[in-house]
């Protein structure tokens, strides 16, 4: 099923785009990586994801906060946990000080065995910008060098790479500052969200932002931002060159978007999505490894969410959608489940319906004056600018 955008859409020719490649071991091939979404991205979704699309992606945890994480948290280390089906792990670390992002990597890489770490840089939320966290972080070069180093220093092999947004808003525009200090620092690859923090969720993602910044790299650029259907990979990779791309909100209740990402990639045109009926066997097995990581009141909790968004967009389904929200035992939520018509057509409005966040503008929370004596764009990080300290 194609939308009137992609109806001329041209599949991938043979050896048109190439496999990702982070650092010497890590080959991500089609290129294409689940984005880390917090809340969305824990190991039962990430297996659900694997388990549709032969594992053949990247499939990166949610946000885990490195601070807590190396103090040893319960709830943290739970959820930066991986499933056994997860022979690659790979896992988004968010923090602000250099010395618990470096205990964190040694953990994770040590002990843990993680295959990739990905730095979060790119939260507009205004708890963490006002402290100067998130995409606040880029508009201070020296900083991300620090915080970045840390990380990538203490990784031995294991590839880091580093997600961000275009900046702050279209008077601080971050993003070839960030590209520039990860590549210096010896990250693997960078990822471009690529809207301003000001954006938030809403508008279009600029993706000449990402031809910019591939452009300005030599490491491999990831573009992200707006990918609904599996054939705009295809359209965001030919339009900007960028070497892969990360996948969000259009994935969250159509998790098989994965499969039909490695057939379009392949050449091969996707088969029709899922009927009603079998979105269902689907939102099931998602309860099923809910229930085995959260328990079942949790796990039954956490899925009311996903449920909204797998039955998005199919006609007639507020009743059923509002009984689906207040689910409690995964017996029940058979139940209603196989209530569902289960041979109503996959809808095309289902293709590019927005899901979670998309919200409008606001005004991004900075700590007072950080704007104010921030270094000369571009700032002259040379390598040894970040050697020296
Ligand atoms: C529910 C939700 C949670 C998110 N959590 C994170 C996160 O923890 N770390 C991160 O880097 N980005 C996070 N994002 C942003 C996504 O990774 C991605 O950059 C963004 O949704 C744009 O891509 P899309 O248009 O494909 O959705 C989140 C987005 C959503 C919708």
């Amino acid at each position: 099923m194609r939308s009137e955008l992609n109806r001329d859409t041209p599949l991938a020719a043979p050896g048109e785009f190439r496999p990702l490649r982070f650092g010497e071991n890590l080959v991500v091939d089609p290129p294409v990586v689940l984005a880390p979404m917090a809340g969305v991205t824990n190991a039962p979704y990430r297996t659900l994801c694997r388990e549709l699309s032969e594992g053949r992606c990247l499939y990166v945890s949610e946000m885990i906060t490195a601070a807590s994480f190396a103090m040893g948290h319960e709830r943290t280390r739970r959820m930066a946990s991986f499933g056994p089906d997860e022979d690659v792990k790979s896992i988004q670390l968010y923090g602000t000080h250099p010395d618990s992002l470096a205990a964190a990597t040694k953990i994770l890489v040590g002990d843990w065995g993680v295959d990739h770490i990905d730095i979060n840089l790119g939260c507009p939320v205004r708890k963490v910008t006002s402290a100067g966290g998130g995409s606040a972080i880029p508009v201070r070069p020296r900083l991300m060098a620090k915080l970045v180093s840390a990380v990538v220093e203490n990784a031995a092999a294991v590839p880091v790479t580093v997600k961000f947004r275009k900046g702050i808003d279209d008077d601080v525009l971050t993003f070839l500052d960030a590209g520039r200090v990860a590549e210096d620092v010896g990250c693997s690859a960078v990822a471009l969200h690529a809207r301003t923090a000001a954006e938030f969720y809403s508008g279009k993602a600029d993706w000449a932002a990402i031809g910019e910044l591939k452009l300005a790299l030599s490491i491999p650029v990831l573009g992200n931002g707006d990918i609904f259907e599996a054939l705009d990979a295809l359209r965001m990779m030919r339009q900007t060159g960028c070497d892969g791309v990360v996948v969000g909100r259009a994935c969250l209740g159509r998790p098989w978007l994965f499969r039909e990402l490695v057939d379009v990639f392949e050449g091969r045109e996707p088969p029709a999505p899922p009927s009603l009926g079998e979105v269902a066997t689907i939102a099931k097995r998602h309860a099923d490894l809910m229930v085995d990581f959260f328990g079942e009141r949790a796990g039954m909790l956490e899925m009311r969410k996903f449920l909204g968004w797998y039955t998005k967009s199919f006609h007639g389904m507020s009743q059923a959608r509002a009984r689906l929200q207040l689910v409690a035992t995964r017996a029940q939520l058979d139940e209603l489940l196989d209530e569902l018509p289960a041979d109503l057509p996959y809808p095309e409005g289902g293709l590019r319906a927005k899901r979670a966040k998309s919200g409008s503008r606001q005004k991004v929370a900075l700590p007072d004056g950080y704007l104010d004596d921030r270094p000369p764009f571009p700032d002259p990080i040379g390598g040894a600018g970040i050697s020296g300290g």
